[in-house]
């Protein structure tokens, strides 16, 4: 058996948790707060439901959890429609409820990110309301990007820019001459980032959270803030390239973001308790990606190539190696994300015939996934995502094996994306549906009514939090074993060594006195040694030499 290659983690910067640097090997759990907990029965989740969990979420064995956005906000994209960035929407509580929540949480042991969405406001923002009552010119609308637009009257949009959420990028309010930029929905309007008012208000506003206590913060878009000069017309191919995963065209991955999260990073640096950024950024390739991840930038940035890998052993082994290599040299730790709010869940990407490509949801019409093939793919790629060194996301359900909604009727739908798109994108709603805590309550536990803002499907009945809990062989008993396996052997913080596989599906290594073996294929293959003393399994196996298909395990040799 040789050693095909070592990468590591950044040995020589990792810490404890405890100590600084906590987020180099921390796994945080998202949380989608519509969707989490309701405790007031109004078919919403809220901060009250959060802080009823969070002992569940300290059991499972995270070390952080990141909020998606609570704020005031219409809610016209679930709430990355902010109206105002220091208050709490009465639909999820009360400023005090967040309070409360927050100490909560750090006194279980946990820290809570919160998400910050700085492209765009709500266009039922104060600023933006200013804005339109305002003049051409007046400081109040040098806050967001109007402009003129084409043709003799202007009546056409001042370039060719296309929503990432369907349609076109402008829109002239009516009675108005000038047209404004959006580049998601009509009522998210971009901020103009070459204004210093915009950037005083968001530092001011990331002072605002830092001083409530919280740890840091998930960066919306973080690629998108700073357009390119003049705004030209770009290429119908890339139109939709956030969509895809790309970072082309002059709205995205521009250089002049950087300067932005330089001055933030100045001011988290102010304060003690060690705090952190991670970017969205649909950025590609990973070299413009690590550039996000510079050490006076932020600590982490979303790995979106391992969150849409096929199932394919090579291409994992790729991914991760590019992964490692590029965050190794900005001295940053990788992240390794498999689902979030935005992306069908990988319990059901992985029982679709071809995983790898990003389906903008599945529809009742759309090809539906084996539920059960997707279940054991997911849980034996925990056993590649939880051994890998560098922080480790989970995205709340993701524990319980929780598929994608994929029947839910057209009128329940709610993201923009399926309206502005005429339901040619399934949009999100999908894997946002409300989590199930008890199997035979009304809601399935979700809160004390039989309220829920989606529609759950009655397969959440077999997911739900108590079945699993009673269920030593669930998916939520693997979570946890697997967590604490990692915690106990430090592989967070530790070294990667990839080992000949006795098999061309199957990835096998090495982190410290732990080795990982998954199976990607579909026959069984042998164990490379007959002392393997096996630590967790993705299954029950069928032989005690091999290791069965769609599996992984974590063994110890000796
Ligand atoms: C990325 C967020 O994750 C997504 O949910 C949102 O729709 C867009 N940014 C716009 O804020």
């Amino acid at each position: 058996m040789s050693v095909t290659s070592i990468l590591s983690g950044n040995k020589e910067n990792n810490q404890s948790k405890s100590g600084s640097e906590w987020w180099r090997s921390a796994v945080i759990y998202q949380i989608y707060p519509r969707s989490f907990a309701d405790a007031n029965g109004d078919g919403m989740g809220d901060l009250k439901g959060i802080t009823e969990r969070l002992p569940y979420l300290a059991r499972l064995g995270v070390d952080a959890i990141w909020l998606s956005p609570f704020y005031k906000s219409p809610q016209a994209d679930a709430g990355y429609d902010v109206a105002d960035y220091r208050q709490v929407d009465p639909l999820f509580g009360t400023l005090d409820d967040f309070d409360a929540m927050l100490d909560k949480a750090h006194a279980s042991g946990l820290r809570v990110l919160v998400d910050l969405v700085p492209n765009h406001s709500s266009d039922e923002h104060e600023w933006f309301k200013a804005a339109l009552a305002s003049p051409e010119g007046s400081p109040e609308r040098e806050r967001y990007m109007f402009r003129d637009g084409k043709g003799e009257n202007g009546e056409l949009p001042p370039n060719n820019w296309q929503s990432v959420f369907g349609g076109d990028a402008w829109t002239r309010p009516e009675g108005q001459k000038q047209w404004y930029l959006h580049i998601f929905d009509t009522k998210q309007p971009d901020f103009n980032w070459q204004n210093p008012e915009v950037r005083a208000e968001f530092e001011s506003v990331l002072r605002f959270w830092l001083d409530r206590g919280v740890d840091g913060f998930r960066v919306d878009v973080a690629h998108g803030l700073v357009k390119e000069e003049g705004l030209p017309d770009f290429d119908e191919e890339y139109q939709q390239s956030m969509v895809e995963g790309g970072n082309q065209g002059p709205m995205w991955d521009q250089d002049g973001v950087h300067d932005i999260y330089r001055d933030w990073r100045k001011v988290l640096n102010e304060y003690d308790g060690d705090r952190m950024m991670v970017a969205e950024a649909w950025v590609k390739p990973q070299e413009r990606l690590a550039l996000y991840i510079r050490s006076d930038e932020m600590q982490q940035a979303f790995n979106f190539d391992y969150l849409l890998a096929h199932w394919d052993a090579a291409e994992v082994r790729h991914l991760i190696d590019e992964s490692l290599a590029q965050t190794a040299l900005a001295k940053a730790p990788t992240t390794w994300v498999m689902s979030n709010h935005d992306s069908v869940r990988h319990t059901s990407r992985f029982g679709l015939s071809n995983p790898g490509d990003r389906p903008n949801g599945i529809g009742r019409d759309s090809e539906q996934p084996d539920e059960a093939l997707g279940l054991q793919r997911a849980r034996a790629f925990a056993f590649v995502t939880f051994f890998l060194p560098g922080a480790a996301y989970i995205y709340q359900g993701e524990e319980l094996g929780l598929p994608e909604h994929t029947t839910m009727e057209d009128k329940y739908r709610q993201d923009p994306t399926f309206w502005r798109t005429k339901g040619e994108e399934i949009g999100r709603d999908g894997c946002r549906v409300p989590l199930p805590w008890k199997a035979d309550a009304p809601a399935f536990g979700f809160g004390p009514s039989d309220q829920t803002w989606l529609p759950q499907p009655q397969a959440f009945a077999r997911y739900a939090v108590d079945v699993e809990e009673a269920d030593s062989d669930s998916t939520l008993a693997l979570y946890r074993k697997v967590l604490e396996v990692r915690a106990e052997h430090h592989l967070g913080q530790g070294e990667l060594e990839w080992l000949d596989a006795p098999a061309e599906d199957t990835l096998l290594a090495r982190n410290g006195d732990v080795y990982m073996m998954v199976n990607f294929g579909e026959s069984a293959v042998k164990l490379p040694w007959d002392d393997a003393k096996v630590l967790a399994a993705s299954h029950a196996q069928s032989s005690d030499s091999e290791l069965d298909g769609n599996t992984g395990i974590w063994f110890q040799r000796g």
